[in-house]
């Protein structure tokens, strides 16, 4: 996959490309980019994702993952819940060197996924909400 070639990974050497799919047919493309503080590390998937909603994309599809490599690549379980904030029912291609693929959806791959109530989620704990001021 095209995106994987942009992989910036010096530590690892494990290159990852994702493209994430809008149900309007756009779609946008991810890399993984490491980082000397290791844990500042992005996926490919996230990278894909967080492109797509700075273009101001909220509706998605499907989300593809490869490494090129003989197993499939499956998404780590930050990507995981971070995918699970735009849809449950997202579809996950898990692809192979081979090109063969492993297809599930987010709320398989993470089952209860963590969620907060979007009208209370601006409100730290303690604080009123600006409604109640
Ligand atoms: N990585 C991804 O980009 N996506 C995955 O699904 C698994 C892991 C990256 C993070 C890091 O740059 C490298 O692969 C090794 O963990």
């Amino acid at each position: 996959m095209e995106a994987r070639d942009r992989a910036y990974a010096p530590y690892s050497k494990f290159r990852v490309g994702a493209a994430i799919l809008t149900r309007d047919g756009r779609y946008y493309t991810g890399c993984n980019i490491e980082n000397a503080s290791y844990s500042l590390t992005c996926c490919a998937e996230r990278v894909a994702l967080f492109k797509a909603v700075s273009c101001g994309e909220s509706d998605f599809e499907a989300i593809a993952v490869t490494a090129g490599t003989e197993e499939y690549c499956t998404p780590c379980g930050a990507c995981r819940q971070a995918l699970s904030e735009f849809g449950s029912e997202i579809k996950v291609f898990m692809a192979n060197k081979q090109g063969d693929y492993l297809v599930r959806t987010v709320a398989e791959l993470l089952p209860s996924a963590f969620k907060l109530d979007k009208a209370d989620q601006a409100v730290p704990p303690g604080n009123k909400k600006p409604s109640q001021n």
